[in-house]
């Protein structure tokens, strides 16, 4: 087998999707894949301690107080000192620069948890339970410069029907969350695809 392909993850808060991504690595799922740097704007962030936990490079490099670009400057800095090659967004509650999407372009995934494009910000899972959907679900795309925007790679429907509030339609959603975001991570890197538009195709 050809050497892993070095993945950076960067995150902001708990990191569960870092922590499925990571096992994935790990179980077999995933095994075209090394996380070589976890970074986040957030010093105290517990997906950083669970990365230092398992041993892996973990740093903050906080945002406070510096410029939008220059910070997206740093963080890209320290993604090439570690010959990061794709870069998956865990829980990054942070705009991205221009820079840092050119700098992995068609190389950068997020995960949201909502079937988009319903549902784009910060507390989605609420927001489908305020509107009331019956369905709702996550999807991994492409990072552009919008936000949660980008061709979409992989999308997962849960059935939020019988929940008894926005706590337990994230819950449900979480969990396929972590089985999606490994398994799309997976087919980026294996597979072969092309974009048309906003249309990601993949083609083997
Ligand atoms: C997840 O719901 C993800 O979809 C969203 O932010 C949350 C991060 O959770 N982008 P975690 O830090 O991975 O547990």
């Amino acid at each position: 087998m050809s050497s892993p392909t070095r993945v950076g993850v960067l995150l902001s808060g708990r990191g569960s999707n870092f922590l499925a991504l990571h096992a994935a690595t790990r179980d077999g799922r995933l095994p075209e894949v090394e996380i070589v740097q976890v970074l986040s704007n957030v010093e105290d962030a517990p997906g950083l301690e669970a990365a230092r936990r398992l041993g892996l490079a973990a740093k903050a490099i906080p945002h406070r107080g510096v410029k939008r670009r220059e910070h997206d400057r740093l963080m890209v800095a320290a993604l090439r000192e570690a010959e990061v090659e794709w870069v998956c967004l865990a829980g990054y509650m942070r705009l991205l620069t221009s820079y840092f999407v050119e700098a992995y372009s068609r190389r950068m995934l997020n995960i949201h948890p909502s079937l988009l494009p319903a549902f784009p910000g910060l507390s989605a899972q609420r927001q489908a339970w305020d509107y009331g959907v019956s369905v709702s679900g996550c999807t991994v795309h492409l990072v552009d410069e919008a936000m949660d925007s980008g061709p979409i790679v992989a999308q997962a429907a849960v059935d939020i029907s019988d929940c008894a509030g926005p706590r337990e339609v994230a819950d449900r959603i979480l969990e396929q969350e972590h089985r999606l975001y490994p398994q799309a991570l997976s087919d980026v890197i294996r597979r072969r695809w092309s974009i048309q538009g906003r249309r990601l195709t993949f083609s083997s």
